[in-house]
């Protein structure tokens, strides 16, 4: 089974992804974590330019660069884990690149979608955790220290939040929306419901 996480900077998808492959292997799964951009030599590489804040990275340029760290990820960890069975848990996939790229940076889901096919074989998430919180709080939890895309504009963040929203209604059947408001554990709790653990 693959299983991403998505949300804004801030919305706890890294610590609740840490939560769920604890929960998994508890119950005896073979679980790999991952988490985007990077997760391999070359995307490790691909991760530092884009989150250079002194980087000038042109929005296509920068899509295809997500798309390129994720090509490298899919080729050398995700597809290997999935065939031989093991359960993918990543923190951040192709939905990313549509709130992100797609809404925010203005250039089409339809359009970084179709990039996104390309470079991962079409694969896709079994399941997709968005975790949401309520306007303002995933900036409060934000890091001191902004990467490049963490210090756009607040609109920015904004936008993203919209294309996450647009995200969900446009895969009912993969996207499923958890409240991440509350204590860790709670939100934990609502998550492995999610994916049947
Ligand atoms: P992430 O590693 O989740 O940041 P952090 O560990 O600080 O939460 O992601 C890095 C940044 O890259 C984040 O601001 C979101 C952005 N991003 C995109 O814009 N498009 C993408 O496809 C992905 C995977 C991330």
């Amino acid at each position: 089974m693959f299983i991403s996480f998505e949300g804004l900077d801030g919305s706890g998808k890294t610590t609740q992804a840490a939560l769920l492959a604890e929960a998994a292997r508890a119950a005896g799964w073979e679980v790999v974590s991952v988490r985007e951009p990077g997760g391999t030599a070359a995307g490790e590489r691909v991760r530092t330019l884009l989150l250079d804040p002194e980087a000038r990275i042109a929005p296509w340029a920068e899509a295809l660069l997500y798309a390129a760290a994720r090509a490298q990820l899919v080729a050398e960890v995700i597809r290997p884990a999935l065939d031989r069975g093991a359960t993918v848990i990543a923190d951040r996939y192709v939905d990313s690149s549509l709130a992100y790229q797609g809404v925010a940076r203005g250039l089409g889901v339809a359009e970084v979608l179709e990039v996104n096919l390309a470079a991962t074989g079409r694969l896709l998430p079994d399941r997709t955790i968005l975790l949401e919180l309520p306007a303002g709080r995933a900036a409060e939890r934000r890091d001191a220290v902004a990467d490049r895309i963490e210090s756009e504009a607040e609109h920015f963040h904004a936008s993203v939040a919209g294309g996450f929203a647009d995200v969900a209604r446009r895969f009912p059947d993969r996207v499923v929306v958890v409240d991440g408001s509350g204590p860790p554990a709670d939100v934990a709790a609502r998550v492995q419901a999610a994916v049947g653990l």
